[in-house]
């Protein structure tokens, strides 16, 4: 199927060429997965999923990882419908989860700026877990992350596809592709 129009409500643009293919991050997935399922060896695991950018990833890998896994989820959203994030976030949906010595892997679409997860970690680290990782699909280049797993290193374009969106739109998209605003 080729997009060459926005829907009603999305900042105008069009979807652009393919990033990483459905077939790239399937077996990038595979990838962090196994290195995922050797470091918690023997440990349980909390994954924790960024809503709800992280919804494609979060189910592709919590199937991929060899161990017994946990799930919850946090939302947390930057005000606004823009491409850029605010630096301003706000928890709209919270952990179920008691976390205190539990070993959470923090599971996100992207990181940016970096300031969604500083955030995310410092409110979590309160809790007192056992441990805490992140685990980035993608990360941009430029971006200021401590993340022990990436899934790719991308350029500064604003992405969609997998989860992520514009303005709610394109998220069922089964590759990363660059949304080209006019
Ligand atoms: P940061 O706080 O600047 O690191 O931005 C992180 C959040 O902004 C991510 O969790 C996404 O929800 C959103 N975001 C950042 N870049 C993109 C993008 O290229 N496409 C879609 N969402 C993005
Ligand atoms: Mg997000």
């Amino acid at each position: 199927m080729t997009i060459d129009e926005s829907p009603p409500g999305v900042p105008p643009g069009r979807v652009g060429p393919v990033l990483i293919s459905a077939e790239q991050i399937t077996s990038r997935v595979r990838e962090l997965a196994a290195e995922i399922t050797a470091d918690y060896a023997g440990r349980r695991v909390l994954l924790v999923g960024v809503l709800k950018g992280a919804v494609m990833f979060m189910a592709d890998l919590a199937r991929a990882i060899d161990l017994p896994v946990e799930i919850d989820f946090m939302a947390v959203s930057s005000y606004g419908e823009s491409t850029k994030s605010s630096g301003v976030v706000r928890i709209v949906k919270d952990l179920e989860t008691d976390i205190r010595g539990r070993h959470v892997l923090i599971v996100e679409d992207i990181v940016d700026s970096g300031l969604t997860l500083r955030y995310l970690k410092e409110l979590l680290a309160a809790r007192e877990p056992a441990s805490m990782e992140i685990c980035a699909l993608m990360v941009k280049e430029g971006a200021k992350t401590d993340a022990r797993y990436v899934g790719f290193p991308i350029p500064p374009d604003f992405v969609v596809g997998y989860g992520l969106d514009v303005a709610q739109h394109y998220r069922e998209l089964d590759s990363i592709r660059v949304f080209e605003p006019v």
